[in-house]
């Protein structure tokens, strides 16, 4: 695997051997001296042209408990911001010697841009694109539903589960990353949102849609819902063409302690972050007992380490 740019590319083995290269990264940091010596020598550089917590966070942290120079780059406050473009940004990271550079951008397709415009040499990590891919959040969904929900979990998939994913699918990365990976791994994945905010080509996707969350809670026992961020920064008028009002929206979509009782006791509640508590999840959902969401974000380093290594180490052990 030279770069790792969405989930739509990886096979159910590539996945499953990166979520068990996990495991092997998680045990590793239980030990009393967590840094590996793995990457030495390696150049790792964040390159986020979009705010992100979460995610630089955890590359950076990832990248040196495996001993690599981090170089982190953000957009604000760089030359990008006097109109520098991707390919001369992207040429100086390639005069730096960087190894694999993680990237975060507004533009869908960015990532590829970059692992297939010849202008550098190294891994390229997709971080997140505009609305197109977000494959490491994805992975570390699956790494923790599989360490909730399947017995054993090393070498396996998701088979059998049943998954769904609620609210903001049209401007979800993280949903179109999750619907492509849960499907390899033998998940069955459900979808629910108001029809606007469907992506207008989910007609092949292999999912079932839903209108309503009550209605999905009727047809299916779901084993993780997924909750996802209303992203109102990439709506014109902050959500009004899309829903009539956020109050209506948290009546039909937002997950709640009623919802959160009609699932069945071994399920699981996810959600991506960052959240807007009060609207597609109330504060008694995220800080259940079922959430699993602070676990996510600890999850998200072990999967990035994973990530890292197998592009920059090859077959050396952890
Ligand atoms: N889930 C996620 O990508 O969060 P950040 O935007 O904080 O990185």
């Amino acid at each position: 695997m030279k770069h790792l740019l969405g989930t739509d590319d990886l096979t159910r083995a590539e996945a499953i051997r990166i979520l068990d290269t996990a495991t092997q990264m998680a045990a590793t940091q239980e030990r009393e001296a967590r840094k590996l010596p793995t990457l030495r020598g390696k150049t790792v550089v964040n390159l986020f042209f979009e705010d992100s917590t979460r995610t630089r966070i955890s590359f950076e942290a990832a990248a040196k408990r495996l001993s690599a120079d981090v170089i982190n780059f953000s957009a604000k406050g760089s030359s990008v911001s006097k109109g520098e473009s991707l390919k001369d940004t992207a040429l100086t990271l390639q005069a730096m010697g960087a190894d694999a550079v993680v990237v975060r951008h507004w533009a869908s397709g960015a990532a590829h841009q970059l692992a297939h415009g010849n202008w550098m040499h190294g891994s390229v990590v997709n971080a997140g694109d505009g609305t197109h891919q977000h494959p490491t959040q994805a992975l570390l969904d699956a790494y923790t539903a599989r360490r909730h929900l399947v017995d054993e979990p090393d070498g396996k998939g998701l088979d059998g589960l049943r998954i769904a994913i609620v609210g903001d699918i049209l401007h979800s990365r993280v949903a179109r990353s999750n619907v492509a990976l849960l499907t390899t791994l033998g998940a069955q994945v459900s979808l629910v949102a108001p029809p606007t905010l469907i992506p207008v080509g989910v007609g092949p996707w292999p999912v079932d849609v839903f209108m309503n969350l009550d209605d999905a809670l009727d047809a299916h026992h779901f084993d993780a819902v997924m909750m996802l961020r209303v992203q109102r920064e990439r709506m014109s008028g902050g959500g009004a063409a899309y829903f009539p009002s956020p109050a209506e929206y948290t009546r039909l979509f937002g997950l709640d302690s009623a919802r959160l009782a009609r699932l069945d006791a071994h399920s699981i509640v996810m959600h991506p972050g960052p959240m807007n508590r009060g609207l597609e999840i109330s504060a008694e959902a995220a800080d259940s007992t079922r959430s699993v969401i602070v676990e996510q974000v600890a999850n998200g380093v072990a999967v990035r380490m994973a990530a890292l290594y197998l592009l920059l180490a090859g077959e050396e052990r952890p």
